[in-house]
């Protein structure tokens, strides 16, 4: 039997501290869809310490319903880095996740899978619980050598990261041309990396933490496909932008994650 999903909100670069609080006022109203996942936010720095707060006073201690990621994080511990934020202070700003090498940080930010590498050791030997990203973009999926870029993908990111560590980690594969398009990946073309990807851990590890390891799919999910992918055998959740900043939206994707109807 499939775990409960994992479903995780990016919100990117949206919502001010106050419509964040707002956001989660409304989603508080619906517990019962709230037990169907494992439901993580990853919101702006700016809103992590309120929003841990808020959350604390919805979360029982019998019953998580929602937990806390950051976007990013800086690969050192502490220095003269302006404008970026460490590990401990996300950490004590209430986050059990982070979000590691996102496509928009490698493209924008110019983050190698060298640094991603060292900011998923940091964070794992910290106790927080990284979600890395990884995914081609359409010229390499059109060329069709998107496996090997995958492959060299992994094997960088990961280089190091001892088996007692991978198998605490997210995987999210999320090919770049699918995030913010509406051409999201057929179930099938995403089942076909997750089971690469599980294969490469396999490889990499062991049976146990490829059976272990979560790895979900991002890019274009709705509340009209989210459960196609969600029954796919190597899909454990999926990592949502654009359809998760509607508060009503979020919820009835939450909703539909276990209602399979083809
Ligand atoms: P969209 O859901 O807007 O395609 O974004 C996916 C994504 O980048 C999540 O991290």
């Amino acid at each position: 039997m499939k775990h409960k999903p994992i479903i995780i909100a990016n919100w990117k670069m949206n919502k001010s501290n106050s419509e964040a609080l707002y956001y989660l006022e409304t989603l508080k109203q619906y517990p019962k869809e709230l037990q169907k996942a494992i439901i993580i936010i990853a919101v702006p720095f700016t809103a992590l310490s309120d929003m841990h707060k808020a959350i604390s006073r919805i979360n029982t201690k019998d019953i998580k319903l929602i937990s806390l990621a950051a976007q990013n994080m800086h690969q050192e511990k502490a220095g003269a880095f302006t404008g970026e934020v460490s590990c401990k202070m996300i950490k004590e700003a209430g986050c059990e996740y982070v979000i590691i090498g996102h496509s928009e940080r490698r493209q924008y930010c110019n983050e190698t899978n060298d640094l991603i590498n060292k900011k998923l050791k940091y964070a794992l030997d910290n106790d927080i619980i990284p979600i890395l990203c990884i995914g081609e973009t359409l010229e390499q999926r059109n060329n069709k050598n998107f496996l090997k870029y995958i492959t060299v993908q992994l094997k960088e990111c990961l280089a190091g990261i001892k088996a007692s560590d991978a198998r605490r980690m997210i995987i999210s594969y999320e090919p770049i041309w699918a995030i913010g398009t509406g051409k999201n990946a057929s179930p099938q073309q995403a089942e076909e990396m997750h089971a690469f990807i599980k294969n490469f851990i396999l490889q990499n590890y062991t049976k146990k933490i490829a059976d272990e390891i979560r790895i979900t799919y991002g890019g274009s999910v709705n509340e009209n496909n989210i459960s196609l992918y969600l029954h796919m055998l190597d899909i454990n959740g999926v990592l949502i932008g654009g359809a998760s900043l509607d508060v009503e939206t979020f919820v009835r994707i939450i909703g539909n994650s276990t209602k399979y109807n083809k």
